[in-house]
């Protein structure tokens, strides 16, 4: 979808449609929605005072304005777009109801669309924020994956433009930043939506590189790609031994953006879980619902996808993405459960279930960027089954050792609107990862599944400010809500690109 701004007066724009908007309660519009009334004879009023529109959240209602009846509008059709109350206008409710909005204006054939800005007059959200708003709901509501379905005649194609309309001069030049800025977090998720959809047999740790490989090279990145025997060198014995009972060969993917080369200490290293199918190893899942591992690289995804836009946004630090990518397969070269691995930094770890893999290869991945002098560390990861039961698939359980670094992630989070909840790491759960074996093992019994896995993962990001999202629940669904599509969200690709604009400014 091409979106574009334009200086004008709405009525004045030649579209399929015209979206405006009508917050709860409002009796005569005023603006942009009173000018298309009173061009109509006033039929919004009308519609509002016989109870049609009442301007709650997510209403939509299409008014059918031929020009032969309506000179003066350009517009062949009008959708009015309820807001909601103008004292409960946000960011989320602007991306709610232009994830709606898009979907209808496909659902009716519009091909040429134009808007107003959603929110920004009397509901006092920055113009700014609202118009990114916009363009994230408008294009994130809008995502399909249909590359595999080849026979659906049926189906609706996607709107083609949409020309946002704006008359006040003097807001142009922060309006088309904001667009700017929208497209560019939605390309970004846009990309980690696609990567975790796809299928396994579509992406392997081979092709996940390659992808790194292409954003890094179309984006002016540095990405290295390390194989079996590199990986085995540095002693990353954790990760190897995910790795061996697949006959995929792992790849551990390091992009690097430099954007402050005056400070090498000021970091960022954004490390995704990159597990491209987790079978669950020789400790097998149970065949229901094992196809939705095919995401368990989410983590990887979103960091992959957030270098993507942290290269064109520019921020003033160095980032770097670490994703130790391999399957999880139960083949006969596969570690056992009671086996004891020895990470990159010299630990020692009883292999307890092979189905806790990503503390395993996370492990190494953050050993790895501690060898390179990391000063602070996000991992992403789909890790624990826990993290639903703990906060459902609406909120990302969030850990860390670093009160500023936390404090950073989770107000990324609340201004994308992916959120994300702080969780304790209290000593009396950390016990439970003790081993009679070795130095832990990688389970940590009965309660607190996602706390113990988070547990183990600080226990190689040692003293290294470090935060560590679950997003197990949360970075597939199995139906819409808002500009989340049923299947993979993105999620938390735009919170990271957010932290790193945050950190580097
Ligand atoms: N990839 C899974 C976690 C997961 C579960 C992600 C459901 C998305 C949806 C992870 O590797 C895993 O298997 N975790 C186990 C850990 C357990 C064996 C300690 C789990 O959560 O059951
Ligand atoms: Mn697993
Ligand atoms: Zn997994």
């Amino acid at each position: 979808m091409e979106i574009s701004l334009l200086q004008s007066e709405a009525t004045e724009i030649e579209v399929d449609v015209l979206v405006i908007n009508l917050f709860e309660g409002v009796k005569s519009p005023g603006g942009a929605t009173g000018a298309v009334d009173k061009v109509i004879g006033g039929l919004i009023t009308e519609l509002i005072v016989s109870g049609e529109i009442s301007g709650s959240e997510g209403e939509l209602t299409l008014i059918h304005t031929a020009n032969s009846a309506y000179p003066d509008l350009r517009a062949s059709r009008v959708l009015v777009a309820g807001l909601g109350p103008s004292d409960c206008i946000n960011t989320n409710v602007i991306r709610r109801v232009s994830a709606a909005v898009i979907r209808k204006l496909r659902a009716v054939g519009a091909k040429r669309v134009a808007t107003i800005v959603h929110g920004a007059g009397i509901g006092g959200v920055d113009v700014s924020s609202c118009a990114q708003s916009l363009v994230e709901g408008s294009m994130l509501g809008a995502y399909r994956f249909l590359k595999y379905r080849t026979t659906d005649t049926k189906r609706k194609p996607d709107v083609e433009s949409m020309i946002i309309v704006e008359i006040d001069s003097s807001k142009l030049i922060a309006i088309d930043a904001a667009i700017k800025k929208g497209v560019t977090y939605s390309n970004a998720e846009i990309l980690a939506r696609d990567l975790v959809n796809e299928p396994a047999n579509k992406l392997s740790p081979a092709d996940l590189a390659s992808v790194a490989q292409k954003v890094a090279h179309d984006n002016g990145l540095d990405c290295e790609v390390l194989e079996e025997a590199d990986v085995s060198a540095l002693g990353m014995g954790a990760y190897t031994g995910v790795a061996q009972g697949s006959s995929r060969p792992l790849k551990f993917i390091h992009m690097s953006y430099r954007g402050d080369s005056s400070d090498s200490e000021n970091n960022l290293w954004l490390v995704g879980k990159g597990i491209t199918f987790d079978s669950g190893g020789i400790s097998l899942k149970p065949g229901l619902g094992m196809g939705k591992m095919k995401g368990d690289m989410g983590g990887g995804a979103s960091v992959i996808a957030a270098m993507q836009a942290i290269s064109q946004l520019k921020p003033k630090l160095n980032v770097h993405v670490v994703c130790a990518a391999t399957d999880n397969m139960p083949g006969g070269t596969a570690q056992r459960p009671g086996d004891v691995v020895t990470a990159m930094n010299g630990m020692t770890i009883e292999v307890d279930n092979t189905d806790a893999e990503g503390r395993l290869t996370l492990a190494d991945a953050i050993g790895y960027a501690l060898s390179k002098q990391a000063t602070r560390i996000v991992d992403v990861a789909t890790l624990t089954g826990a993290a639903r039961v703990a906060l459902g698939d609406g909120v990302s359980p969030v850990f860390g050792n670093d009160d500023e670094l936390i404090s950073a992630v989770l107000k990324s989070s609340e201004v994308v609107g992916e959120p994300m909840w702080r969780l304790p790491l209290d000593s009396v759960t950390k016990r439970q990862n003790s081993s009679r074996v070795a130095d832990m093992k990688n389970t940590g019994g009965r309660g607190g599944g996602s706390t113990t896995a988070a547990h183990f993962i600080s226990d190689f990001a040692g003293e290294t400010p470090w935060v560590h999202i679950d997003i197990a629940a949360t970075s597939m669904l199995d139906s819409m809500r808002g500009w989340l599509p049923a299947g993979a969200t993105g999620v938390p690709t735009r919170s990271l690109i957010d932290l790193a604009l945050r950190l580097g400014t």
